[in-house]
């Protein structure tokens, strides 16, 4: 109380409010953070619905009113809910306007529409549906299975994608794209479909296990050999939590100790 009733604060008083203040800015970021995306597969009629006005809204233009292609764009018949969400999370899908390759984009539609569209094809013909997360979980593989991930990526990958995942030139103005920054979702779902010109990977060729080693892999390229501070790779709402109490509440620490340097010189 002692505190309250004396007139002068403490001079620790102001410093310690603003990390208080940045306390509760990160986690007012981490409550609000984007929640990766969980959908559903098998959809219910409302959703299968829902999706199929959707479709014909803004994707029978290219791909036929009932899915069946039209010159603009393939059939959908049996590419599989998992085909969808890769296309339209990756922001690849709709195509913005026709070209050599429907380019990666920032992905606009919600988590909502996108499953309700995938429910929609995914009843034009069966085909690979969207996976759960321990398909490809790949938090508790050994060395040995990063290793032999490497070693089916240099086999099956690397020709295309270079044997470090930066992506590559393929021939008539295509690409494959690099592999770094790629959510395990949409690499499992990528070599599960086979976009464009990449050739589609079955559970017999690629085992699921075989998939979340190479998945695994990738994901130590990443943080690969120039090393780096990680922060534990617990994604993106840890790092911003770090980025504002850490960052900017330590630049602003940082600004208090100058000024009040500063007042006391003068
Ligand atoms: C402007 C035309 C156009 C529009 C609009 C469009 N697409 Fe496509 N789509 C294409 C073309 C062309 C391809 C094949 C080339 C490619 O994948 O880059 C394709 C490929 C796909 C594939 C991959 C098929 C496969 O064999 O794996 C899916 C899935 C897909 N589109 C879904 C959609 C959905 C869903 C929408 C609506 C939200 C949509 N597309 C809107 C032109 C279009
Ligand atoms: C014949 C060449 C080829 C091979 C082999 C190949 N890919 Fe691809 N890959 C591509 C092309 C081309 C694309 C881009 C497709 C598009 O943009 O529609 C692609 C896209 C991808 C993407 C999506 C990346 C993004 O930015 O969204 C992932 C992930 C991927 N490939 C992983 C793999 C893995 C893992 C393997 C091996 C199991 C593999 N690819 C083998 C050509 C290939």
């Amino acid at each position: 109380m002692k505190f309250l009733t004396t007139r002068r604060r403490h001079k620790a008083a102001k410093p310690l409010l603003l990390v208080f203040a940045f306390l509760l800015m990160g986690a007012f970021y981490t409550a609000f953070a984007p929640l990766p995306q969980v959908a559903a597969d098998n959809g219910t009629s409302e959703q299968v619905a829902a999706g199929k006005n959707l479709f014909a809204v803004t994707c029978s233009s290219c791909h036929g009113l009932n899915g069946e292609g039209t010159q603009q764009g393939p059939s959908l018949v049996g590419v599989g809910s998992a085909a969808v969400d890769f296309q339209m999370s990756t922001g690849r899908m709709p195509m913005a306007r026709p070209g050599a390759q429907a380019p990666r984009r920032v992905n606009t539609y919600t988590a909502e529409e996108i499953s309700q569209l995938a429910a929609y094809v995914a009843t034009l013909g069966p085909g690979p549906s969207i996976p759960n997360s321990s398909a490809y979980d790949y938090a508790n593989l050994t060395d040995e299975d990063l290793a032999r991930g490497g070693e089916l990526f240099r086999t099956n990958c690397s020709a295309c994608h270079n044997a470090s995942g930066a992506g590559g030139a393929l021939p008539e103005g295509k690409y494959a794209p690099p592999l770094h920054g790629v959510e395990p979702l949409h690499i499992y779902e990528a070599v599960r479909t086979g976009p464009q010109q990449m050739p589609v990977f079955s559970a017999g060729a690629i085992p699921d296990k075989d998939l979340a080693s190479i998945i695994g892999y990738l994901k130590t390229l990443e943080s690969g050999p120039t090393g780096g501070f990680t922060l534990g790779s617990i994604g993106p709402v840890t790092e911003g939590f770090f980025a504002w109490v850490i960052g900017i509440g330590g630049l602003s620490l940082f600004a208090v100790w100058i000024a009040s340097r500063g007042a006391r010189a003068r």
